[in-house]
């Protein structure tokens, strides 16, 4: 399933991530593409070692642990430092899947990547092209947000990113390691989240019901969680 989370930064947040970026310096994306990527990839990166990544990926990361929709959907267990890339001048991602174990450089922490996520740090109408388009059970979904915005994807998944023929498209990305691998259950258990969100607005706090499914829910993830 494919889950978009609105405002992960506010627009004054996006505005001072641009303000950093635009002054930093971009390397060719190819440095860092595995070995099957390398012939798809035509893109920006900035130096995950800097301190202005490093910076700027821990201020995402602190946004996440306070999304309750993020930690619904991902039920994360470890997040890959998020990384920033710029497509311009005909950039694009060929289509690919992305590697299914990351080392975290410099540690021996290693996540499997169930989710990949795509922030937006530009707006939609700053460039042409750029849309991530990811196959999925029901065909091709295409995936342009607003800056600030961001959109959760199985891993598993091809996609790709087309040929940016205007403008610049800036992004922060990273993987999740989930507690539940499976991503059937993953919906599963954020669907019915979702569900009881919606309720708890409507119905007493210790209502029955309400109790009854927040309990289904709870062991539920206990059955399937990994930790
Ligand atoms: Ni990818």
């Amino acid at each position: 399933m494919l889950i978009t989370i609105e405002q992960v930064l506010s627009p004054e947040e996006v505005q001072q991530f641009r303000t950093r970026l635009e002054t930093t310096h971009w390397q060719d994306g190819q440095q860092t593409a595995g070995s099957l990527a390398r012939n798809v990839k035509q893109n920006l990166q900035i130096d995950d070692n800097s301190s202005l990544a490093i910076e700027l990926g821990n201020h995402i990361l602190r946004r996440l642990a306070g999304n309750t929709r993020f930690i619904s959907a991902a039920l994360p267990s470890k997040i890959y430092p998020p990384k920033f890339n710029c497509y311009r001048d005909g950039g694009q991602y060929g289509a690919h899947v992305d590697s299914a174990l990351m080392q975290v450089p410099g540690t021996s922490i290693t996540v499997r990547s169930d989710l990949s996520a795509t922030l937006f740090l530009s707006a939609a109408d700053e460039y042409d092209g750029g849309e991530l388009e990811i196959e999925g059970p029901f065909g091709v979904q295409t995936v342009k947000l607003e800056a600030g915005d961001m959109v959760l994807y199985p891993s598993s998944s091809l996609h790709r990113v087309t040929p940016v023929t205007r403008g610049k498209r800036i992004a922060s990305f990273f993987w999740i390691e989930s507690h539940i691998r499976d991503e059937g259950e993953r919906t599963l258990l954020f669907d019915l989240d979702q569900s009881i969100q919606a309720l708890t607005t409507q119905l007493k706090v210790n209502d029955p019901q309400l109790l009854a499914l927040t309990g289904v829910y709870h062991n539920l993830l206990r059955r399937w969680a990994i930790s």
